[in-house]
């Protein structure tokens, strides 16, 4: 495994947390991004409890442009190089056009869309100077299906399934892989009161099918994985 950094966005919760764990436990050095200091801050102080944990917190706020600059810059003052960034953060609000709620559809595509792109235009082109690094997009399940609730959550994980198909291609021969995942329903706080008949996934469920695929030798990329509860 040449993987030695890791930066995950949406660190403070749900499923960006246990993919921070999962790497933290994997001798992984961890940059925790999200907004929240203080729970931040606590996770960090938890994963440098344990032997060989090393993380930092970052508070950022992925849809501002200037703090992820600072924020990525910061991590490669800190540990050198940044191996795996991990596009986690999101947010799903109110997602029907007919409800007419703009500003929550703009929170959706400031968080869930430019903020995907504003850490991949601050860490490919060292990626790509090192000849080594992998991506990994979060989308959803909702970036493959759309129902009559979920329109505006939905075009914000298209465009992220996009973003890493046209990705992979692009850094095809430049030994950055590129991988999109799709959650079917996680249990976090994100899913609210949302019910379905099928169990739930757990966050480690994801934080595993994420370490399996930075797993696969220097010559497979895994680029698609889709995960639903049976
Ligand atoms: N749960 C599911 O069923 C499910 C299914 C498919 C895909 N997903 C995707 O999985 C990802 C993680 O979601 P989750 O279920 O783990 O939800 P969650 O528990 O609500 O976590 C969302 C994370 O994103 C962070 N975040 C939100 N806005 C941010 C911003 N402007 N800047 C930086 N960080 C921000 C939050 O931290 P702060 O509030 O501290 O900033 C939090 O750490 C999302 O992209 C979501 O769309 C979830």
């Amino acid at each position: 495994m040449k993987i030695k950094t890791a930066v995950v966005t949406g660190a403070s919760s749900g499923i960006g947390k246990a993919i921070a764990q999962k790497l933290a436990a994997e001798d992984i050095q961890v940059v925790l991004v999200a907004r929240n200091k203080d729970t931040l801050d606590s996770i960090a102080k938890e994963l440098n409890s344990k032997p060989g944990g090393k993380a930092i917190a970052i508070p950022t706020d992925v849809a501002k442009r200037d703090e992820v600059k600072r924020m990525v810059h910061k991590a490669e003052e800190t540990f050198g190089t940044i191996d795996l960034y991990v596009n986690n953060a999101g947010l799903m609000l109110s997602a029907v056009i007919t409800e007419g709620e703009i500003d929550e559809w703009e929170q959706m595509i400031d968080v869930n869309v430019k903020g995907v792109l504003y850490g991949l235009h601050e860490v490919i082109p060292n990626m790509v100077k090192q000849k080594y690094g992998h991506i990994i997009n979060i989308s959803s399940v909702s970036g493959h299906e759309v129902t009559k609730r979920s329109t505006v959550y939905s075009a914000t994980k298209f465009a992220v399934r996009a973003i890493s198909m046209g990705l992979e291609k692009e850094l095809a021969h430049t030994g950055v892989k590129v991988t999109n995942v799709s959650p079917g329903m996680v249990d976090t706080r994100l899913i609210g009161g949302h019910q379905s008949t099928r169990k739930p996934l757990d966050t480690t469920d994801i934080a595993n099918a994420i370490y399996y695929a930075i797993s696969q030798p220097d010559h497979v990329n895994m680029n698609e994985i889709t995960i639903r509860p049976v």
